[in-house]
């Protein structure tokens, strides 16, 4: 089987969890602040706070922003449920805009329209590592003086108009095993706000400037340095890999660029960075993910529920149509892309993704 993802944990990683382990600081010590200052050089922002997983670092990021009961933020529905329920654990309520078909990500037009006097942020979501709209989004931000929020949780290195994504507004990254760099688990915030910074630091860690002084309400939010240790590492290698997923993509767009299907468009001035390579498939799509599937080729649907759908948000009362979004979560479906296929991989994905839209051709064409 092609798997969908592999992490790439080798000597380099054991070791540094070894040292780390010898280094007497198991939380939050040297290993983590090394990570921070590390992962703030490559997203060029003066801050980075890391946390234990990319979910509390958004959480922390709203509350760092005050945002909390009564004030609404506005979000994509075709994202992991994170990226909604951020603004659920402060007391706020999310609020759904639209997606662009094109790009998959939120669609600053329906971002306008969904804007009222409660709006106090905006979480946009950097989908399968492609970056949002993000010259509209600030521009949309400013004009009506909202906090931007970017769930580059997918989005590591990206980079808009040249600009590397979670520099734009506050960022927030996750290290979980499957993303394109991993802790094992782990999130990170990204600022340029001093006073997010310091506000951050708090939170993470009950609240404590010093030991056992509490001047918020804070949490347990910390990393240990053993995942920093493996994190730290894994960026050293951030720029190949990445790099070894942008041509894979493009090997992948050229050998099945005369198929009926459609590619996440990517924005002029953008860097995508592969998370997903994620096709739309209009009929078919989940016989194709069965072919494939069955042909030894991994495959996934992100995301097949979104989450104005999910029981937990119609149990809210969310009754919302979100046409774009509907369609993209009847249609999507991401084949691998990872650093570690190789030619021949890449060759028998994008012979049997041929060969599955050919199959479901045929089947639904034959009378019943
Ligand atoms: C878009 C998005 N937001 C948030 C998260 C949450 O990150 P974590 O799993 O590290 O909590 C994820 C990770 O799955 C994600 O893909």
């Amino acid at each position: 089987m092609i798997p969908m993802a592999r992490p790439m944990i080798g000597d380099e990683e054991c070791a540094a969890v070894v040292a780390a382990m010898r280094s007497g600081q198991l939380a939050q010590g040297r290993a983590v602040a090394a990570f921070e200052e590390q992962f703030a050089a490559i997203t060029q922002v003066p801050y980075a706070i890391a946390t234990s997983s990319g979910t509390t670092a958004l959480h922390l990021a709203l509350l760092t922003h005050g945002i909390g009961p009564g004030d609404e933020v506005i979000t994509t529905a075709f994202s992991f449920i994170a990226s909604a329920n951020c603004a659920l654990y402060v007391g706020a309520t999310p609020v759904f805009a639209d997606i662009d078909l094109a790009t998959l990500n939120i669609d600053p037009q329906d971002i306008e329209r969904k804007i009222t006097e409660r709006t106090r942020a905006i979480v946009a979501v950097h989908l399968y590592g492609n970056p949002a709209a993000l010259d509209r989004i600030t521009d949309i931000c400013r004009q009506h003086d909202l906090v931007l929020i970017e769930d580059a949780c997918q989005a590591h290195a990206a980079t808009f108009q040249g600009q590397t994504v979670g520099s734009f507004g506050t960022g927030c990254f996750s290290f979980y095993p499957t993303k394109n760099v991993t802790s094992g688990e782990g999130g990170i915030i990204t600022t340029a706000d001093p006073e997010i910074d310091r506000l951050a630091r708090l939170g993470r860690s009950h609240g404590m400037p010093q030991r056992y002084l509490h001047e918020t309400l804070g949490y347990n939010f910390r990393m240990t340095d053993l995942h920093a240790s493996i994190g730290s590492t894994q960026l050293n290698h951030l720029e190949a890999w990445t790099a070894r997923r942008v041509r894979n993509a493009n090997v992948l767009r050229e050998l099945l660029g005369d198929l009926p299907i459609a590619f996440q468009a990517v924005l002029p001035g953008a860097r995508h960075v592969y998370h997903q390579f994620t096709i739309r498939i209009p009929r078919g799509r989940d016989q194709v993910a069965e072919f494939l599937k069955a042909h030894g080729v991994g495959c996934e649907i992100y995301y097949p529920l979104p989450i104005h759908q999910q029981p937990l948000y119609r149990r809210m009362g969310y009754d919302v149509s979100l046409p774009a979004t509907e369609q993209a979560a009847r249609e999507v479906l991401s084949i691998p892309v990872h650093p570690s296929l190789s030619d021949e991989d890449l060759f028998i994905v994008a012979r049997t993704v041929r060969e599955a839209l050919a199959h479901v051709e045929a089947t639904t064409l034959l009378p019943s």
